[in-house]
C-alpha cells in the first residue's frame, strides 16, 4: 500500500459515488497528501472491511448506503449529532488507536442552506417530508439553528411521531400525515424522503410553500427531481437538491479527519455546471 495516508468511502452501490473526487479536490486545494478511493462493501461483510482498513493503516472512512446504521454500532465514541441521528457516515481514527463516529450530513445541509444559499433557518416554519434515517441525520442539527418549528410529515405516521418524541427535547417539533398538512404553510420544506430516486414525490396538497419560501431535496440527480419540478411550480424562491450538501459534509469530513477546512464553492461550481453540459 502507498504510503500515503488512506481514507476511503465503504457502501453498495458505490461505482457513482463523487466522493473519491471531491476528496481528492479538497486535498490539493489544502495540500494534504493523501490517497481516497471507493469501495464496494455490502452489509454482511462490514465489519471485518472496516477492520481490516484501519489495520492496514486507514485513517478515515465514510460509510454510505446501506452502511450508516452498521458504522453507527461500530464506533468506539460518537459525537453528540451522531448519537442523536442513530447513524454514522464518518469514522475517524484517533490518537489512542479507537475509533470516533460522526454524522456529517445535517451540518452538510445547514452549510449549504446558510453561506451557499443565503437561506436562514432562524425563526423559521420547517417542513421536512419523510421519517427515515435521512431525516433523523438532519434534525438535530436544523434545532441548533432554532427554527420557529419542525413538521414531520411521512406516511406511516407512527414513525413520524416517533422522531418528533425523539427530538422534543431540542425544540419545537411536530408530526402528521400529508393530509394533516392542509391548511399549513412553511418557509422551507427539505424533502427527506426516498421518493426522488424513484423519481416520485410524497402526496403534497398545494398552499404549502409561503411566498419567498424555498424547497430543497436531499436528492441530487444531473435532472431536476420530481420534488425539486414541484418546487418550481410551487414558485419557490429557490428549488434545491442535494449536490451542494454532498460536498459540504465532504467538507465537513475533511476537516475532522486532517484538521484543515476546505472551501466548496470552486467545486461546487464544477460540479453543477457538469450536469447542465
Ligand atoms: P432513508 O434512510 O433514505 O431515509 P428509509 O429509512 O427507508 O430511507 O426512509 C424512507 C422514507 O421515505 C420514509 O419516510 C418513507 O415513508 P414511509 O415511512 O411511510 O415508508 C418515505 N417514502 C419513500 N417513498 C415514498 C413515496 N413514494 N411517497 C412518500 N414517502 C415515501
Amino acid at each position: 500500500m502507498s504510503d500515503k495516508d488512506q481514507y476511503a468511502v465503504f457502501g453498495s452501490p458505490i461505482k457513482h459515488s463523487k466522493s473519491p473526487r471531491i476528496h481528492q479536490f479538497f486535498a490539493k486545494q489544502t495540500h494534504q497528501d493523501l490517497e481516497y478511493r471507493a469501495v464496494l462493501v455490502p452489509a454482511e461483510p462490514f465489519e471485518q472491511a472496516v477492520n481490516d482498513f484501519f489495520a492496514q493503516g486507514g485513517r478515515g472512512l465514510n460509510c454510505t448506503v446501506p452502511l450508516k446504521e452498521l458504522a453507527w454500532a461500530y464506533a468506539d465514541k460518537k459525537t453528540e449529532r451522531a448519537e442523536l441521528s442513530k447513524a454514522v457516515n464518518t469514522l475517524a481514527l484517533q490518537s489512542d488507536g479507537s475509533i470516533l463516529g460522526d454524522n456529517t450530513d445535517g451540518i452538510g445541509l445547514v452549510t449549504d442552506l446558510k453561506k451557499n444559499n443565503a437561506i436562514q433557518l432562524k425563526g423559521k416554519r420547517v417542513l421536512i417530508l419523510g421519517a427515515g434515517g435521512a431525516s433523523r441525520g438532519i434534525i438535530g442539527p436544523i434545532q441548533d439553528e432554532l427554527p420557529e418549528s419542525i413538521t414531520v410529515a411521512n406516511r406511516t405516521i407512527g414513525k413520524a411521531l416517533n422522531l418528533a418524541t425523539e427530538f422534543a427535547h431540542k425544540g419545537a417539533i411536530s408530526a402528521c400525515g400529508y393530509t394533516e398538512l392542509a391548511g399549513l404553510s412553511f418557509d422551507l420544506i427539505i424533502n427527506a424522503t426516498s421518493a426522488s430516486l424513484s423519481d416520485d414525490l410524497p402526496p403534497l396538497v398545494e398552499g404549502l410553500l409561503k411566498e419567498q419560501g424555498s424547497c430543497y431535496d436531499l436528492a441530487y440527480a444531473n435532472e431536476p427531481t420530481a420534488f425539486v419540478r414541484w418546487a418550481h411550480e410551487q414558485g419557490a424562491l429557490k428549488s434545491l437538491d442535494g449536490l451542494g450538501m454532498l460536498i459540504e459534509q465532504a467538507a465537513e469530513a475533511f476537516y475532522l479527519w486532517r484538521g484543515v477546512r476546505p472551501t466548496s464553492a470552486e467545486l461546487i461550481g464544477v460540479l453543477e455546471a457538469e450536469r447542465v453540459s
